[in-house]
């Protein structure tokens, strides 16, 4: 009967119940269905009473099973919103930040002090020729200074006959400079240099910086002035004490290695004052000197007409100085718990 249908509607739990109810009365073989079907059979007076009400009965059921599954869905709505509340009280996860690298900080730190005295960035390749790595740079073959560089060799010569190697320091862009712009010149030039060499203060890959001044009356005094100014405006002191030691390397003549004062402090090092006062020590930080002439007349300037410095700084060890590293193999191990101890990541 047409109440029987409509509480057997309002009393359907879920919408699969509803929708079978649905079948049961309405679909093809359902049984409304099937009464509209023996209205053909009945008489037309007949037809006339029943026709209507059997319509009518139609007409509410298919209205309570909307009402009933607009109720179930919006049940169900809300059960899904009341589940899946946010709870704006929990610790959000953490997102992990990427950090500047401890190599890359200091050399943009180094490129930063030179830019405020006057020096341009130049670049050259690190798979370099032995001509600009060496020869230009007054090692000729068989000079004995090659020997220390432990040099990665290519194998193979280049198709024209270049011998190839992996650059052992950043000199030879000093002769790509002078070969480029001419005199002129005030330039530093950071990169990635190889050697075959591995333990605690050395690995096959390091970074060094260039320094490159051309120019006319250049003396020792411009490049004493130059590095004092540069590692105290680095380390950010001005109790720093250099030692100038004297020297060999072909490319410059007189060549003068730099000291740095140092102590160590809870095992930590702290740069400044004298290596010769108590509790302190020297660290070598660079290498450099005066142009050797025959390396400018190589650059193709005219070394009676030019003078100059050069400098090569040891980027990771100065790294290490001034954020108190002991492992020179940790800076390429990759490992953020490190990094994050030396308070490079966020
Ligand atoms: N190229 C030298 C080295 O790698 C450093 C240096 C550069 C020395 C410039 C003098 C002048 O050891």
């Amino acid at each position: 009967t047409g109440q029987e249908a409509l509480a057997r509607i309002a009393g359907a739990d879920d919408l699969d119940t509803l929708e079978a109810l649905r079948v049961e009365f309405l679909g093809k073989q359902g049984s409304i269905s099937g009464l509209l079907k023996t209205l053909g059979k009945l008489d037309p007076e007949e037809r006339k009473v029943e026709g209507p009400k059997i319509h009518a009965l139609r007409e509410s059921v298919s209205e309570a099973l909307a009402v009933r599954k607009d109720t179930l869905e919006t049940a169900a709505l809300d059960a899904r919103l009341a589940a899946e509340t946010i709870d704006l009280s929990l610790p959000a996860p953490s997102t992990p930040r990427g950090a500047v690298h401890p190599v890359s900080q200091v050399m943009d730190e180094l490129a930063e002090v030179f830019a405020d005295l006057g020096f341009a960035v130049a670049t050259g390749p690190e798979i370099e020729d032995d001509w600009h790595n060496f020869t230009a740079l007054n090692m000729p073959e068989s000079h004995p200074a090659r020997a220390m560089h432990d040099t990665f060799y290519f194998p193979d010569r280049n198709d024209d006959g270049r011998e190839m190697l992996l650059r052992t320091h950043t000199s030879p862009v000093q002769i790509r400079s002078m070969i480029q712009q001419g005199a002129p010149i005030r330039i530093i030039a950071p990169g990635r240099v190889y050697r075959s060499d591995s333990d605690a203060t050395h690995t096959p890959m390091f970074h060094q910086i260039e320094g490159l001044v051309i120019d006319k009356g250049i003396h020792l005094g411009h490049l004493k002035w130059t590095l004092e100014a540069f590692l105290k405006a680095f380390f950010e002191r001005d109790d720093i004490v250099l030692r100038l030691r004297p020297s060999y390397f072909p490319f410059t003549e007189p060549s003068i290695e730099v000291d740095v004062g140092y102590s160590s402090q809870g095992g930590r090092r702290v740069v400044g004052g004298s290596g010769d006062a108590p509790g302190h020590a020297w660290m070598e930080v660079l290498g450099s000197g005066m142009v050797n002439r025959r390396v400018i007349a190589a650059g193709g300037i005219d070394p009676d007409e030019w003078q100059g410095f050069a400098f090569g700084i040891g980027v990771d060890r100065l790294a290490m100085l001034k954020y108190g590293m002991d492992d020179l193999r940790a800076f390429f191990d990759g490992d953020v718990r490190w990094l994050s101890h030396y308070g490079f990541s966020a």
